[in-house]
């Protein structure tokens, strides 16, 4: 329609239904609680001294890591802890929702406190219940910190060193598992809740959490230190452009020329490193999806968050213990052209479905997205070509560099910074090709001015004084040029005041 899309046919070869591989979280409660046994085996019948416990559960969460507990407590912990596995019938337990299982559980931990004579303060028996009801009931030692909406990312290397990321930073937490099994048994948890099993045969696993956080668990012998476990947190409250604006990652009216580029239905790319935000930003942008369009996306984890109300989720899968049943991204991408998507968002592009993202974009499917990981436009470009050739197709590369600038529209760059702040770098446009070399333009850019005294990134956005841009006709075919040709000359303004 604007010149720019070429005209090749694109036939999908698999028909391939869409097996999303949904939580299962009914066969979590009977799967897991048997495992129950395998962390605890530590300190029975010990002798009872009185406890030096930390002190209890604040109230602040910020202080939840700065605990760090003593040898003793974790084997007093143990100790009632096995009590209550050999009174408890755990099947009946996996039966009572939350709040009875823990009344049930309550009761029956104070009976072993009496019995065993254990000393505690009623402060020390709620701390000590509230970590054996996580234990028995939940992710144990990870529960405090899965309840905070502040961290971005929890990482467990091994069962000693907790790490979550908070603001952009790294910190590591006191928190830290009763040993290596009990990690591995809430790995083992987790991961049984998208029907999969970590093990020596198959140490690596990607699962979801009941509430959408991403996981990635790898165990021993991969693991040498213990098994490693990342969660990237869901946020309950999703960003939106108007937040990142307020974070100071994008200006006021960068963020109105992102809204424009969502709406007009150009094919955008976001680029960034790990964790810089893509995924956020792909969320962003697809806010300004019109309803009536049909979405639809393919993702290895679920984690967008779209509002409209025709769209279709679809989820890879891994394979089974058998190494059968993959469903690859690829093979989503294809299957999903024969859904009549509007528009196909792809959560992650890290293979050969670059190719067919490549093709839906050039035939029709005008707005489709994707995220890649690159640490600049230039880079995200040659990733492209490079996951495209090593796909198998034998193209050459003209061709390939053809079909990126035939379908490509624009790029958005997301960086994590060495202060943990995150800014959108750049906003850059796929305009042409000259000899064998793609050209592209960029409409703003962040620059790094230096640092502060604190160690804070002193930097601005800045336009490159482009007053049209490549996908102008497009914007004015949806009536948005007016808005468009305001924000870059406000972005000049601003410019020029600083
Ligand atoms: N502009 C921003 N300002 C502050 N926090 C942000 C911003 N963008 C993203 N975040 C937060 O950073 C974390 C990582 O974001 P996101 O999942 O979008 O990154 P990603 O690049 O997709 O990561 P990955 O490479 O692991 O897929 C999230 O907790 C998100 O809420
Ligand atoms: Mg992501």
């Amino acid at each position: 329609m604007f010149g720019k899309r070429t005209d090749s046919g694109n036939t999908p070869t698999v028909n391939v239904p869409p097996s999303p591989a949904a939580a299962h979280p009914a066969a979590a409660a009977g799967a897991s609680v048997p495992d129950l046994k395998i962390g605890g085996s530590a300190g029975f019948g010990t002798g009872v001294a009185a406890p030096k416990v930390a002190p209890p559960a604040p109230a602040k969460p910020v202080e939840v890591e700065a605990k760090h507990k003593s040898e003793s407590y974790y084997d007093i912990k143990s100790t009632i802890f096995n009590a209550l596995i050999d009174a408890i019938d755990l099947t009946q337990l996996g039966q009572l929702d939350r709040d009875a299982a823990r009344d049930e559980i309550r009761d029956i931990v104070n009976e072993i406190i009496a019995l065993k004579d254990v000393v505690m303060s009623i402060a020390e028996q709620e701390e000590l219940l509230e970590d054996i009801c996580n234990d028995v009931l939940g992710y144990g030692p990870l529960e405090p910190l899965l309840a905070r909406d502040d961290i971005a990312d929890i990482m467990v290397n091994g069962a000693n060193a907790v790490f979550i990321e908070v603001d952009g930073k790294m910190q590591k937490t006191g928190v830290r598992f009763r040993d290596n099994s009990q990690l591995l048994n809430i790995c083992q948890r987790i991961v049984s809740q998208v029907g999969r099993r970590v093990d020596e045969a198959s140490p690596i696993c990607d699962a979801r959490l009941p509430d959408g956080s991403r996981v990635n668990v790898i165990v021993p012998p991969l693991a040498i230190d213990g098994a490693a476990l990342t969660i990237r947190k869901f946020k309950k409250d999703r960003l939106r452009l108007p937040d990142l604006v307020k974070f100071k990652s994008i200006t006021p009216e960068g963020a109105t020329i992102l809204e424009i580029i969502g709406r007009v239905r150009c094919n955008v790319l976001i680029s960034g490193g790990t964790g810089s935000g893509k995924t956020t930003l792909l969320n962003c942008l697809t806010g300004y999806v019109d309803l009536e369009e049909r979405v639809i996306t393919c993702e290895d984890a679920a984690e967008l968050q779209l509002q409209q109300p025709h769209v279709v989720r679809l989820e890879t899968r891994p394979p089974n213990l058998e190494g059968e049943g993959a469903i690859t991204m690829r093979e989503l991408v294809k299957n999903c052209l024969r859904m009549r998507p509007e528009r196909i968002i792809v959560g992650e592009v890290r293979g050969p479905e670059a190719f067919d993202l490549l093709q839906a974009m050039n035939t029709g499917h005008d707005g489709s997205m994707g995220t890649l990981h690159a640490n600049s436009p230039r880079e995200a470009i040659s990733r492209l070509e490079s996951m495209i050739t090593m796909g198998g197709f034998s193209l050459p590369s003209k061709t390939i560099k053809e079909m990126i600038v035939g379908s490509i529209d624009v790029i958005v760059q997301a960086s994590r910074l060495r202060d943990g702040s995150r800014k959108i770098t750049h906003i850059t446009e796929v305009v042409g090709m000259e000899g064998d070399v793609i050209i592209t333009q960029d409409l703003f850019i962040y620059d790094i001015v230096g640092e502060d005294a604190a160690g804070k990134i002193i930097g601005q956005h800045r336009s490159t004084g482009i007053a049209r841009p490549h996908f102008w006709d497009r914007a004015r075919y949806y009536n948005e040029e007016h808005r468009l040709a305001e924000a870059l000359e406000k972005a000049e303004m601003r410019d020029a005041k600083d």
